[in-house]
């Protein structure tokens, strides 16, 4: 037997396997609701033999949107749009998660084909919102810092959208705290110059995570698993570190987390990553070992062989691929031919299945 087409039981939910889709923006919404692109794009990929779907991230409000062009759900309308899609991705075997996000002080930029920086607000962009008033960098908008009104009203958002996401029929919720976006400037010192509660300490600055995800776990059913992605380093010195990232994994433990999703970057343009294959997977061993909590590994994971590995010496419990599934949508129906598995093919492929039987 394989590891990555072992199941993956988290709460009541079992996934089929342990490939996900990692949450990819496609910057093809209109008013934050999905299209078609939407349903043939998270469809080919339910399609293609991937345990668990996520979407890209989805916004809880429409000033937390990264680009104009993003999913959100922030209305009923929005939610009634991705109810077939999920309904899509379950009749093809697999699970529907939905990646749920506050693009903070990031919001309103350009889709990465039509410019860099942010969307000026005379060309339908907005001014964000953030911890403090800093600009990610020059060609960007400075925010305006939030007050304590508005970090209760994000709380609020995200449970919102967690309701309107079960309503769709969602069965994971990924709450973004990662890339530099909302919740991720919060935890790290180079974007939280706040005075208050929210500011200073580790305690303080990991304070609106936690929240939000209590607040998650308070709504969400007990049997419905509750995932977070973090960014485990800056990678920039005096930043959010691996170190921090492991202390609040544990206290992610007792809030009632059952994967923590583990990626790394995207808040200061002085990042220095050091990239390579599987270059995340380390940190998604150690938060497993240390915080006792399982992981998904995620980053330059591109090989069937490299994957089962992944999961073999015990760094993660699920894999999550991006780009390699935009480049090969059926990647695990392949892996499994190359590790040996057995896995349902949809009917309709079936006879793609073994190569060298006669068409008749
Ligand atoms: C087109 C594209 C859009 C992305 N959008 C998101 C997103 O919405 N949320 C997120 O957490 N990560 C996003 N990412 C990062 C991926 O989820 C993933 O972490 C990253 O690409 C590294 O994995 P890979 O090497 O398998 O692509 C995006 C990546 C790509 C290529």
């Amino acid at each position: 037997m394989t590891h990555l087409f072992q199941p993956l039981t988290l709460r009541g939910l079992t996934l089929p396997n342990r490939i996900a889709v990692s949450p990819m923006c496609q910057y093809q919404a209109q008013e934050g609701e999905g299209t078609d692109w939407h349903l043939v794009h998270l469809g080919g990929l339910a399609q293609g033999g991937a345990g668990l779907v996520m979407t890209e991230a989805t916004a809880i409000l429409p000033e937390g949107r990264i680009s104009p062009e993003d999913l959100g759900l922030w209305n009923l309308a929005q939610a009634e749009g991705l109810a077939p899609i999920v309904h899509f991705i379950k009749s093809q075997g697999a699970v529907p998660g939905i990646q749920l996000a506050h693009a903070g002080r990031k919001a309103s930029a350009y889709a990465p084909w039509r410019g860099s920086g942010s969307v000026p607000v005379a060309a339908g962009g907005w001014i964000p919102v953030a911890p403090s008033a800093l600009p990610f960098d020059t060609g960007w908008t400075a925010p305006m810092a939030l007050d304590e009104a508005g970090i209760l009203a994000v709380i609020e958002a995200f449970m919102d959208a967690a309701r309107k996401a079960m309503a769709a029929g969602f069965q994971v919720i990924e709450v973004h705290a990662a890339h530099g976006y909302l919740l991720h400037q919060f935890l790290s010192p180079l974007s939280n110059h706040r005075k208050d509660a929210y500011g200073g300490s580790f305690e303080n600055r990991t304070r609106l995570v936690r929240e939000v995800v209590g607040a998650l776990r308070n709504i969400l059913p007990e049997e419905m698993p509750l995932f977070v992605r973090l960014s485990a380093t800056d990678w920039v010195e005096g930043g959010w570190d691996i170190d921090q990232s492991v202390a609040l994994a544990g206290e992610f433990k007792t809030l009632g987390v059952d994967l923590v999703d583990c990626s790394s970057g995207g808040l200061s343009p002085h990042q220095k990553i050091a990239l390579g294959p599987g270059y995340q997977v380390p940190f998604a061993a150690r938060i497993r070992a240390e915080a006792g909590l399982p992981t998904g590994a995620v980053g330059l994971i591109t090989e069937p062989t490299q994957a089962e590995q992944i999961l073999a010496e015990g760094s993660a419990d699920l894999v999550l691929l991006g780009r390699e599934l935009l480049r090969n949508p059926r990647w695990p129906l392949r892996a499994a031919q190359v590790l040996g598995a057995e896995v349902p093919w949809p009917a309709s492929y079936a006879r793609a299945a073994k190569g060298s039987v006669p068409i008749r």
